[in-house]
């Protein structure tokens, strides 16, 4: 696991785009594995750009997303379809059948058995992930044990808490959530998880505080993953 420090967090966002085009370009039919959250906003917005600058292509390109709410279908504003919608897929030339999402209205347990059966047919060539203020990856919150495969989880209060800052009210807060599995994550070729805020300066300093990995700070996952970087502002360096 690699740590980068960078000026800023546009240089952030940038050096993870950079990472996803080096594989785009290397592998035009790439498996792109989508994080959500205002952590990825800068990502999607570097790589739009080097669509719209033609020296990037997405025609063959197929992504998949990390995790859903559920209870809210994709047609809701705060679900992470809508979000990939707003940020990425009306932004690059990616086609709708190469974008696997979970319904976040449909059957939980049919929905767990349909992101399982993708995951396990289909390897990600490169991840990013966003990092929770308690060291969740995706969905997947501290817990005593981890779950390898997609599942659905029931949110931490500091995750509600934490993304309640996006709902009207704490209590519109989907308190169910699908995520791809701490398996799912560890099996990614290449991995880029990108923080930036002093709210997630604790996470990041746990990860790098000893060489454990621990379902009690999912995030520590990455020590175990083939090609892991973190990428860092100065900024939330200084404050781990
Ligand atoms: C959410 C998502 C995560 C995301 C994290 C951080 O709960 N499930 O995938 O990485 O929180 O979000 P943000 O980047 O908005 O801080």
């Amino acid at each position: 696991m690699k740590l980068i420090v960078t000026g800023s967090f546009d240089e952030s966002s940038r050096h993870v785009a950079a990472r996803f085009a080096e594989v785009i370009r290397e592998k035009p039919d790439a498996l792109i594995g989508c994080a959500t959250g205002s952590s990825t906003v800068g990502i999607y917005r570097h790589l739009a750009a080097q669509y719209e600058a033609g020296t990037l292509d997405f025609a063959k390109v197929r992504t998949v997303n990390v995790d859903e709410y559920m209870g809210i279908g994709p047609g809701h504003g705060q679900s992470f379809a809508h979000f990939m919608a707003e940020h990425f897929f009306t932004r690059v030339n990616l086609a709708p059948e190469n974008c696997y999402l979970v319904d976040g209205a449909g059957d939980p347990a049919g929905e767990t058995a349909r992101f399982r059966a993708f995951l396990g047919g289909n390897r990600m060539d490169i991840l990013m992930l966003g990092i929770g203020t308690n060291g969740h990856v995706g969905f997947n919150e501290p817990a005593p044990v981890f779950t390898a495969g997609a599942h659905v989880v029931a949110l931490a209060e500091d995750t509600i808490r934490a993304n309640s800052r996006f709902f009207q009210d704490e209590s519109e807060v989907p308190r169910h959530a699908m995520t791809m599995g701490i398996g799912d994550i560890a099996k990614a070729r290449r991995v880029c998880l990108i923080a930036s805020g002093a709210a997630k300066a604790d996470a990041v300093r746990r990860l790098f505080a000893d060489d454990n990995i621990d379902p009690r700070l999912p995030c520590t996952i990455l020590k175990a993953c083939p090609d892991a970087e973190v990428v860092i502002d100065r900024e939330l360096a200084q404050a781990a």
